[in-house]
């Protein structure tokens, strides 16, 4: 728990429907984000750490529905839950109190308008500027976001931009109103290895200056070393250990968190093939009964194969596993 609490979740669920089946893609899912704070939301593809973070904007779309739990914001000196919010208040969160960045910049961003109009626009609805307030903003979050000639780049339509920058302008977006937190959802997946290493030091920097809390969705544990204060290991809909990330990386308690940070690549490693988790994510309609990771553990015992085990806590760390029991 964090003292100055900016969000709360509890309990997340968010399910999809197929005719009766309903598949889990995030279940009893809680965390915490500090003001100012940096978490990362880590776990292999298909785990649910985009659903968690579609959740918390409320874009979950059908087939999709998030059935219950809470999502507290810090907003005017108390916390709202964002479920219960009306539709008109949860557009000024949206891109005004938390923005978001994806996966794939050219997917979010409009080909048909300039770099200048889609930067700006967030800073028009939420913070109603117009006219040169709005061009010089655009232009100081664009320099902020590392473009080193804006006004070029203002002047340009995303296709005109390499990979790098686009991400760029996505941050400037994503920016530019003022969020208390930033969502971003594998930032750094579409780049190349030193573009990506820019990336991540340029999101580094802009918390740091910007005191921004940030959740990172990653599947990339090196990625999270870089940014992230705290760590939250999903698998199967489930957040199953959450560790201050020093503690993580030196002492991994779940033995999935251990499998994750063995296929690490490094330096160091590059003669030994990478140890990779064996066998595939389980299906989210058909899971694994008890703990949903027993078929891929090499630590697996009988009672890991009926029933599920609940949260234990451990030197201030939480995890999800019958050897801490
Ligand atoms: N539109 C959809 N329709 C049906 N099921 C979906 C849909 N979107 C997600 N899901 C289900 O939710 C699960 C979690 O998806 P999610 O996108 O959160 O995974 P992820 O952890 O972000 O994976 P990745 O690393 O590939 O981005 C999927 O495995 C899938 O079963
Ligand atoms: S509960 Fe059992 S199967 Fe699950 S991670 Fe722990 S030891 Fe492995
Ligand atoms: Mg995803």
């Amino acid at each position: 728990m964090t003292e100055d609490l900016l969000l709360s979740i509890r309990d997340l669920h968010t399910y999809f429907f197929r005719g009766k089946a309903v598949g889990r893609a995030v279940e009893g899912v809680s965390f915490d984000v500090g003001s100012s704070e940096s978490i990362g939301l880590v776990g292999e593809s298909g785990c649910g750490k985009s659903v968690t973070a579609l959740s918390i904007l409320r874009l979950v779309s059908r087939p999709g529905k998030t059935v219950s739990g809470e999502i507290k914001f810090e907003r005017g000196g108390k916390m709202d839950d964002l479920l219960l919010l009306p539709e008109q208040e949860m557009t000024k969160v949206r891109g005004g109190e938390i923005s978001m960045i994806f996966q794939e910049p050219f997917t979010a961003l409009n080909p048909v308008f300039r770099v200048e109009t889609q930067v700006g626009e967030a800073a028009r609805v939420h913070l109603g500027l117009e006219g040169k307030g709005l061009q010089m903003l655009v232009m100081k979050t664009l320099s902020d976001a590392g473009v080193k000639d804006a006004e070029r780049v203002a002047d340009s339509y995303p296709h005109e931009l390499s990979g790098g920058l686009r991400q760029r302008v996505m941050i400037a977006m994503a920016l530019i109103s003022g969020p208390k937190l930033l969502i971003a959802d594998e930032p750094t997946t579409a780049l190349d290895v030193t573009v990506q290493a820019q990336i991540l030091d340029l999101l580094a920097d802009i918390q740091l200056k910007r005191k921004l809390s940030v959740i990172m969705v990653s599947h990339d544990l090196g990625i999270i070393n870089r940014i992230c204060d705290r760590v939250n290991i999903m698998y199967s809909g489930r957040i199953v250990e959450s560790s201050p990330k020093n503690a993580l990386f030196s002492n991994p308690l779940h033995p999935y968190t251990a499998g994750l940070l063995m296929s690490i690549p490094s330096l160091s490693k590059i003669e030994r093939r990478l140890p990779a988790i064996s066998g595939n994510v389980p299906d989210l309609f058909d899971p694994p009964a008890g703990c949903r990771f027993h078929p891929r553990c090499n630590k697996a015992m009988d009672i890991c194969k009926k029933t599920e085990p609940g949260e234990t806590v451990v030197d201030g760390r939480m995890v999800k596993c019958w050897l801490y029991k």
